[in-house]
């Protein structure tokens, strides 16, 4: 192992050059445009591994972007497998007058990379290519059993990887499963991640009169669509922050008292999290902490919302229709069509006659939560206190993964969540970027992790 770690040491700049090459591909997700590109991608992750050492390199097809696999299996069947996930799929750029420089230009400063894809996921999934071939240049061997799995679109839903998972759970099967998607409670402060949220995330659209209306000739007589988008959508919550649909929270886990006490453990500041923000204050489910909030209770947010005139100066117009664009952030144990669900007949039931309501469900992810007890999480413990010099603290996260719940559930697989990342990464935002100590430090856990999971 010390000469895995070393070899670390001395091709730093190798990584480092390999990773802008890697990061310099735009493989944004959720546009045809960047269809290519994506591909490329792939085509780009499967080569390094290969060239780290893997074996069966390969492309798994789907209707939609391909998921990479690799493996190394030749540990012994007396040794775990361990399936290591991550995307290579990123989101898209805008605003990009808001970027420094530009988004697939990475630039180094100081001890940062800054480059969309460089904290999610690139940088995070790029930390296990190297740990593999740091091990298996320096010792041509791993200590367990290694799988692969990379997907290209995550950042749109993982609508193609539930099928790959079900179809091909023979070919994933492994152990444990090690995720690095997510993020430390704050910079030098080694955190494993617990439980994610869900998300059902869809759009609603109302439609009232079959054109475009004079707002003199025809206001007070016609509903306005956009006002009652508006109306209904001030219906969401109450004023205590209690999200309004039926039967929401019946299956939400209440956070327990262990977690609590974990909670009350971090380095949390309020004022510090407003000044952040630039924000003189909070909001939320009246009766829990922020903390809670944004990781162990749902939410609701409209995330766009459109209709009517938005060009320069006025237009006076009743429109046609208007549409928001909503997620509902899911907490274990509810789930993503259930909920859906409940919101589609909830809006239908608030929404007056005037208008016609559609709504379409888009995408969803199921919650996770993992058990603290296991043993990736008690080995990722270990590795992370060894590579930082520093115990990790435990921490939930508001975010999605959207396929991390079939690793238990299909794959019956523990899985750890060992995110890499930092709170000031920027990730979905201009100026995205990535920690080096973070990336190399990550490095040497993932060959730590695998050394002392095979034990
Ligand atoms: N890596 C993130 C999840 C995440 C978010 C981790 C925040 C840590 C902090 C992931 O790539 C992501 O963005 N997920 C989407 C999922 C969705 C598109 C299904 C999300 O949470 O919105
Ligand atoms: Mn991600
Ligand atoms: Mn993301």
């Amino acid at each position: 192992m010390k000469n895995a770690l070393q070899f670390v040491d001395t091709n730093k700049q190798r990584f480092l050059d390999e990773l802008i090459d890697f990061l310099k591909i735009p493989s944004i997700s959720n546009s045809p445009k960047y269809a290519d590109d994506t591909k490329r991608c792939a085509a780009w992750a499967m080569n390094n591994l290969k060239a780290a050492g893997l074996e069966n390199v390969e492309l798994i097809e789907t209707e939609g972007y391909p998921v990479i696999y690799a493996d190394w299996m030749n540990a012994g069947a007396d040794k775990p497998t361990v399936l290591i996930y991550g995307h290579y799929d990123v989101q898209p750029v805008d605003p990009i007058e808001k970027w420094d420089n530009p988004p697939f230009e990475p630039v180094i400063k100081g001890n940062t990379i800054f480059g969309r894809g460089t904290a999610d996921d690139k940088g995070q999934v790029f930390v296990h290519f190297k740990a593999i071939e740091a091990m298996l240049k320096t010792n041509g061997k791993l200590p367990c059993n290694v799988k692969f799995m990379v997907e290209g679109e995550e950042e749109c839903g993982s609508n193609h990887l539930e099928e790959v998972i079900r179809t091909c759970s023979e070919k994933l099967k492994c152990d444990y499963a090690i995720v690095s998607d997510t993020e430390w409670f704050a910079a030098g402060l080694p955190t494993i991640c617990y439980a994610l949220r869900g998300l059902s995330f869809g759009e609603v659209t109302v439609t009232g009169p079959n054109r475009d209306l004079h707002s003199g000739t025809f206001g007070g007589a016609v509903d306005n669509p956009i006002n009652v988008l508006c109306r209904m959508m001030a219906k969401l919550t109450d004023e205590n922050g209690k999200i309004l649909i039926p039967g929401l929270y019946d299956n939400v886990l209440p956070v327990s008292e262990k977690e609590h006490k974990l909670f009350s453990e971090l380095p949390y500041n309020e004022e510090k999290y407003m000044e952040d923000l630039g924000v003189e204050a909070l909001n939320g489910e009246k009766g829990y902490t922020t903390l809670e909030r944004a990781w162990a209770r749902p939410s609701i947010d409209i995330n766009g919302i459109y209709g009517g005139y938005t060009g320069e100066g006025a237009k006076t117009v009743i429109t046609t229709s208007a549409t928001a664009k909503i997620s509902l952030r899911l907490v274990a144990n509810q789930n993503s069509m259930e909920v859906s669900k409940k919101l589609e007949a909830y809006l239908r039931s608030i929404a007056p006659k005037s208008v016609k309501v559609d709504y379409k469900y888009l995408h969803g992810a199921e919650p996770v939560l993992v058990e603290l007890d296991s043993k990736p999480v008690k080995t990722c413990e270990k590795a992370l206190e060894q590579a930082f010099g520093k115990k990790p603290v435990y921490m939930r996260e508001g975010g999605s993964i959207g396929i991390v719940e079939l690793f238990g559930s299909v794959l019956k697989a523990p899985t750890v969540l060992m995110g890499l990342g930092l709170p000031t990464d920027n990730i979905h935002s201009p100026n995205e970027n990535y920690s080096l100590d973070n990336f190399f430090g990550g490095i040497k856990a993932s060959i730590i992790f695998l050394e002392e999971i095979a034990k």
